[in-house]
């Protein structure tokens, strides 16, 4: 692979927007896809385990558990797909020679993520059913091993050619997996897997503090448990990601930046894990959400070195301001956020008491703007689409 070929498999329409906005929201939103897709790893691992165990707390945990990896479940998907769409645009090059060397993995992967949610549900509704819960694991290990592997070929052009054709014969099977590094998956799925876990089962001893039909003990279980689960996650990610820097980020010329932002991630949760408390839980998030962050600008990092070495560079990605794709973006945008804010604020007023709450009148009219900014962005949508089939209607 030329330097010249990598830039010529470029879109030759170019990117619709310019490329450091694609790049920005690319690392937002992977570390929303991140943490949804660790938490719904950690819970369901913490809810197999508990429905092993006959106490009364550990199997009010393993229901509470099981149903959190449901909905984590759901919002990783839904926010994997915004990193998809951003990747493919700066980075297409990559990502289709990725998808394409392994094409089995990448048309399995849907039916994996979809059988493995299904699997989930199951056990969810069923709560009893362990085998279930081990068959959705392994499926939504499997998918995120997929994109693992995806992101991680990509990484390496220069091997592109060699995978395909293997001493110069090619190999259209698409079954093998290329450019994983285990080290690096383990750091960011299984050592992140017990840090989101740690985060959630504080917040959620943070907002039941109030509730007295809620046991006192458990609440104390699970803050205790949270600690726990902050200090293997410390471990974990500090260990695993010494190894990453010692195998990827040595290959790369990398090694010393991902060491010290695996040290950097490890050390303050292992401070933080015997001071976490359900009242600061908030401030935890935030400080999680900042560690997130911050490995989610060491990967784009990474992937801007090994790449920028072959010439490619995704600000020099050529571009045309689309504006009405931008239109659209934004108007979908302003008509989302208000709808989702006002049924996440529902849902928090709805379990602060037994009984169940109404939120104030504050939220209830923050949600009728919700209501007729979307019946707007239906308007609209209907209106761009009716407006650009007549404009081509003579073309
Ligand atoms: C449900 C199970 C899933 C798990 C456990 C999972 C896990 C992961 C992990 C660990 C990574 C980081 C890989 C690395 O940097 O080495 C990742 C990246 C990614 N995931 Fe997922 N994922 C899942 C589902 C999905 C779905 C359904 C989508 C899309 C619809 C998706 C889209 C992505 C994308 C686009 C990236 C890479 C972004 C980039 O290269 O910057 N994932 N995922």
């Amino acid at each position: 692979m030329t330097p010249e070929a990598l830039l010529a498999m470029r879109d030759p329409l170019g990117a619709p927007v310019h490329p450091l906005i694609a790049q920005i929201l690319l690392v937002v939103t992977y570390v929303l896809h991140i943490f949804f897709v660790t938490t719904a790893i950690g819970s369901l691992l913490v809810g197999l385990y508990g429905l092993g165990r006959r106490e009364e707390n550990w199997q009010r945990l393993a229901k509470v558990a099981i149903r959190l990896s449901v909905q984590a479940t759901g919002l990783g998907i839904t926010m994997g797909i915004a990193p998809l769409l951003f990747v493919q645009v700066i980075y297409d090059p990559a990502w289709y020679t990725a998808t394409t060397l392994m094409g089995l993995w990448t048309t399995l992967f849907i039916p994996v993520v979809a059988l493995g949610y299904l699997f989930l549900y199951i056990l969810y509704l069923r709560g009893n059913l362990a085998g279930v819960g081990y068959v959705a694991l392994a499926l939504l290990l499997l998918a995120g091993f997929t994109m693992h592997s995806l992101a991680n070929a990509g990484l390496y052009p220069s091997r592109w050619v060699e995978w395909y054709a293997p001493g110069g014969v090619p190999d259209t099977t698409g079954v093998r997996f290329y450019g994983y590094d285990l080290p690096r998956f383990a750091a960011l799925l299984f050592g992140q897997a017990a840090l989101s876990l740690g985060v959630m089962l504080l917040l959620f001893a943070w907002y039941f503090r109030r509730r007295e039909d809620v046991p006192r003990d458990f609440l104390a279980f699970v803050e205790g448990l949270s600690r726990g689960a902050l200090r293997l996650g410390a471990v974990l990610f500090g260990g695993f990601g010494l190894l990453w820097a010692l195998t990827q980020g040595r290959e790369l010329g990398l090694a010393l930046p991902v060491a010290l932002v695996a040290l950097v991630v490890a050390g303050l949760f292992y401070l933080h894990a015997p001071r976490a408390k359900a009242e600061g839980a908030l401030g935890t998030l935030g400080l999680y959400l900042g560690a997130l962050l911050l490995v989610g600008i060491l990967r784009e990092g990474m992937r801007v070195a090994a790449l920028g070495r072959m010439g490619y560079s995704p600000l020099a990605y050529p571009f045309v301001w689309d504006w009405g794709s931008l239109l659209f973006f934004v108007a979908t945008g302003l008509a989302a956020v208000p709808v989702t804010v006002y049924l996440a604020q529902v849902l928090y007023a709805s379990g602060r008491s037994k009984e169940g709450g109404d939120p104030s009148s504050g939220v209830e009219r923050f949600g009728d703007l919700g209501v007729r900014l979307l019946v707007g962005w239906f308007i609209f949508y209907l209106g761009l689409g009716l407006f650009v089939v007549v404009r081509n209607l003579g073309a």
